[in-house]
């Protein structure tokens, strides 16, 4: 090794885990107040974070092409695309007092992109935690929580803060805004099955219109939300009894009300109803909407499998997901 690379691999580094998020219930309702259940999945991003001499901040993110879309706005590793990802690093920098420190930061995302699962807040929440790691910090999650709003807020305009939530505390919650977070203790783990549609979402353009409904339609989302609310205690209560079937007919009362206000795709709506069909106990979409992925409860292991083929005849990509129960971890090397 020469002098210059041992001098590099001396410089201080860390790296960090998070996972991505479903939500089960209450998504764009927690925008406007109503409480969500969301539960950590086992899809991650990895942060490294290793400081430079240059005084630069550089970032790089790699993600697997069958996770991007021609439909996504910007290409990966373009200014745009790498622009909330340099704020998560520079308000991490701030934070812990190092804003001149030079830092390269490069990021694997090995979850969809755009697609509900929470990639934006898990990539943010990494960094966060690979970045203080490496300048020796450890961040508490309770300030992680704080700092990850600032990324998110520039990338979806009003974050409930649910994604960044779940990917921080791991396991399943139930979050209400602004920071009432509640880990749930769940009786028995339900078998769920997760279909991307191929389609991606623009987040910040589904909450605008709905935060802008949600003015001019007050009364129907005053019934909406006293509605979503119920689902989503009944939600968590499902999930501490293990009563899967109530869990999937909540679900699947969420979807209507999402379909209700609009944030819902003809192709959703088609996999919501596949998948019933099938035998699911029931289904919803799972994020800000408009494209992304279902989420459905099913009966047994076997049935899984069962609706998993009949996603795959109708041209979505199924995932047989599991709970991350761990949330963001970090390590820096001795
Ligand atoms: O960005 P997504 O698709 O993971 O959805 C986030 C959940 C929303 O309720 C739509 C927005 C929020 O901040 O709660």
């Amino acid at each position: 090794m020469n002098q210059a690379s041992t001098r590099t691999n001396r410089l201080p580094s860390a790296q960090a885990r998070a996972p991505g998020k479903i939500i089960l219930s209450g998504e764009q309702f927690v925008v406007l107040g109503a409480p969500a259940v969301a539960m950590a999945i086992n899809l991650y991003s990895k942060a490294k974070a290793r400081s430079n001499l240059n005084k630069r901040v550089q970032v790089e993110v790699d993600i697997p092409t069958r996770f991007l879309s021609k439909a996504d706005p910007y290409p990966p590793n373009s200014q745009e695309f790498l622009r909330p990802l340099r704020i998560a690093v520079e308000a991490t920098l701030d934070r812990i007092g190092k804003r001149r420190q030079g830092i390269d930061v490069s990021v694997d995302c090995e979850i969809p992109i755009a697609a509900g699962l929470g990639s934006s807040a898990s990539t943010t929440v990494s960094i966060i935690s690979a970045v203080s790691k490496s300048q020796g910090v450890d961040l508490s999650r309770k300030e992680i929580f704080k700092l990850a709003f600032v990324p998110e807020r520039y990338l979806h305009g009003k974050p409930s803060g649910v994604d960044q939530a779940t990917c921080i505390y791991g396991g399943s919650i139930e979050f209400t805004r602004p920071a009432s977070i509640k880990p749930i203790r769940v009786q028995t783990e339900p078998i769920l099955l997760l279909c991307d549609s191929g389609i991606h979402h623009e987040t910040k353009t589904l909450v605008g219109s709905v935060v802008k409904q949600s003015e001019t339609k007050r009364k129907i989302f005053r019934d909406y939300l006293s509605q979503v609310r119920e689902i989503s205690h009944g939600v968590s209560k499902a999930l501490r009894s293990g009563d899967s079937e109530d869990l999937g007919s909540l679900m699947s009362l969420n979807h209507e009300l999402l379909r209700k206000i609009g944030v819902s795709h003809p192709k959703l709506d088609r996999l919501v109803n596949t998948a019933k069909r099938a035998g699911a106990l029931g289904a919803k979409l799972t994020g800000a909407g408009g494209g992304g992925c279902v989420v459905v409860v099913c009966p047994t292991a076997r049935s899984r499998e069962r609706i998993a083929k009949v996603f795959r005849r109708e041209g979505g990509r199924p995932y047989m997901i599991t709970k991350d129960t761990d949330g963001v971890e970090s390590s820096a090397p001795s």
